[in-house]
């Protein structure tokens, strides 16, 4: 999972000049619901930032801790030695890196590490547009979500060149409690989308069994206090079911978001020839909750269970 091979000295942060000086500049894109605490982090650990987001006001909080907010992608990754990508999905990244303004065509010898959730095709497109580039793509989405995303507590599924590791280790470390590398870039994204198939699957599974509790005519409040109490409770399961009886949908992870991955799951499966039929089972459902709540959090697929 993780290697030992020591970073080239042809890559170590003096061979790469001032773009990855001692403290690198970061070029930070997307400041949304995780970017947004993510970019703070960075900012809190010393690191020079230059943001941009789609929708400028959401960046701005950011200025206030000292960074620089673009007006493009061009210009944010100007004079960066590191670029985090965390925007919504494949189209919007690959948007903000080869459409008008976009960042490739400015950076080469830039580091750049796609952390939001694109699915294994997006990846793997990224990667090749990036080497076309002379960037180095490390693939690196993350598990956990904006409480996380705040306390610096996320784990990084990182993949990528071993000669980029070290650099990238007081990144990860201002954003994560953890960080796994996995192998060769586009190994993340494959272990991101394993972990949140997972993931809609639990939280089916708890939107069915309170609804089902209920059903049967018992307090679904004593099903969660039985799960907290059994090793059948997962503590996210645990967590969500909580939310889930107390009709709080205030987004931790939007479930636009949440529907997007589970079809990237199924995507991936369906092209190796197989199927994951748990998570195409509650896909039309979720699909059809998400019409009115895309924006509120996955654990409102109670609504409809
Ligand atoms: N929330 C979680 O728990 C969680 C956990 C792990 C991974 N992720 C993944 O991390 C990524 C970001 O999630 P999030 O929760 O931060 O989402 P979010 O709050 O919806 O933010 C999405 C970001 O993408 C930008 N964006 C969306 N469409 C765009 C487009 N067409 N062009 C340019 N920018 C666009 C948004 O800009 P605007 O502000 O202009 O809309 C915003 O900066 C997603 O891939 C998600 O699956 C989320």
């Amino acid at each position: 999972m993780t290697s030992t091979q020591p970073p080239s000295p042809h890559d170590t942060p003096a061979a790469l000049g001032d773009r990855t000086a001692k403290t690198p500049v970061i070029a930070f894109l997307g400041t949304g619901r995780m970017g947004s605490p993510m970019a703070e982090n960075l900012a809190r650990s010393g690191f020079q930032l230059r943001v941009w987001n789609r929708t400028s006001s959401r960046a701005t909080a950011l200025a206030e801790q000292g960074a620089f907010v673009a007006h493009t992608p061009a210009e944010a990754v100007q004079g960066a030695g590191i670029l985090i990508t965390m925007l919504a999905d494949g189209p919007a990244t690959e948007r903000a890196a080869n459409g008008p303004d976009g960042f490739l065509a400015r950076c080469p010898g830039l580091i750049w590490v796609q952390m939001a959730t694109v699915g294994a095709r997006w990846s793997a497109r990224l990667a090749v547009t990036a080497g076309r580039h002379g960037v180095t793509f490390v693939d690196a989405p993350v598990s956990g979500s904006q409480g996380p995303a705040r306390t610096g507590q996320l784990l990084i599924l990182a993949s990528g060149p071993d000669r980029v590791r070290d650099i990238l280790v007081p990144v990860f470390g201002a954003l994560g409690r953890a960080t796994v590398w996995l192998g060769p870039a586009g190994d993340g994204t494959k272990a991101k989308l394993v972990l949140n198939s997972w993931l809609v699957d639990l939280v089916e599974a708890t939107a069915e069994v309170l609804s089902f509790a209920g059903r049967l005519g018992l307090d679904p409040a004593s099903i969660v206090e039985l799960l907290r109490v059994t090793p059948l409770g997962s503590p996210y399961a645990v967590q969500k079911a909580g939310t889930m009886l107390a009709g709080d949908f205030a987004p931790a992870f939007a479930l636009k978001h949440a529907v997007k991955d589970a079809e990237l799951a199924v995507q991936a499966a369906y092209g190796l020839g197989t199927h994951l039929p748990l998570t195409e089972a509650l896909l039309p459902r979720w699909r059809h909750t998400a019409l009115e709540h895309a924006d509120d959090d996955l654990s409102a697929v109670y609504i409809t269970a």
